[in-house]
């Protein structure tokens, strides 16, 4: 699939299993999810455009690399896409947040919308929509709409766990999106739950069931 990217680095697969596994306590938890999520944005932020610029060392004069072009922003939709932000403003200090309240009806499993505050000249950055599960693809898709809907036109989304339902809603209504991920499962099941996925990412995140 062309816009997906899996990222199996074994560092990233390793805490990984660690993440699915049901005895993970939650402080445990919530750092492998901010670790995965700062290797998952060294990967997706690789193409970024940088220019040459000059510095002095105390010996001579360098011609080095800084970022160029647009701003980021980061935008986690709400609650376990909180999860990932942390990690990802250590290592790009200057991104804006922003934030997409989303939860899914559990009968209709329809992402319901509660809060959105995106910063004001979002439209101009590189926005990275941050969520630890793509399951039906509903909150993706949604919150990816309304980035749309404000003007914005370059968006990645990082999802730690994906599967083939998710991607594929994704991939039809925003076929410019670049996806990453830190694995792609099998399916949903009749819950609308990746399986084997990692169970329900914000009350493993949050410690609220
Ligand atoms: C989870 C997850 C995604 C969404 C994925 O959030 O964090 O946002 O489900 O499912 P989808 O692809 O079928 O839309 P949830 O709605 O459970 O809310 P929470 O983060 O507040 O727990
Ligand atoms: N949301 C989660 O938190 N986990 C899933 O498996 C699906 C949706």
């Amino acid at each position: 699939m062309a816009n997906v990217h899996v990222l199996d680095h074994p560092l990233i697969q390793h805490k990984l299993a660690i993440l699915r596994d049901k005895n993970t306590p939650v402080k445990e938890f919530r750092e492998m999810i901010g670790e995965i999520a700062a290797l998952m944005c060294y990967e997706a932020t690789r193409n970024l455009p940088t220019q040459e610029v000059e510095v002095e060392t105390p010996i001579a004069t360098a011609k080095v690399r800084k970022l160029a072009g647009k701003k980021l922003a980061i935008v986690p939709i709400l609650r376990a896409g909180l999860g990932m932000v942390d990690a990802m403003v250590q290592l790009i200090p200057s991104a804006k947040i922003g934030h997409i309240g989303l939860y899914r009806d559990p009968e209709t499993h329809k992402p319901v919308e509660y809060y959105c505050k995106l910063p004001e000249d979002v439209e101009n950055r590189q926005v990275f929509v941050v969520d630890p599960m793509l399951a039906t693809g509903g909150s993706a898709v949604a919150a990816i709409d309304f980035l749309k809907g404000h003007g914005c036109r370059n968006i990645v989304m990082m999802n730690v766990i994906g599967c083939p339902e998710g991607v594929k809603a994704v991939q039809e209504a925003h076929p410019d999106v670049e996806i990453y991920l830190a694995a792609l499962d099998e399916r949903l099941n009749e819950h609308a739950y990746i399986i084997p996925g990692l169970g329900d990412a914000g009350d493993r995140i949050f410690g609220t069931k």
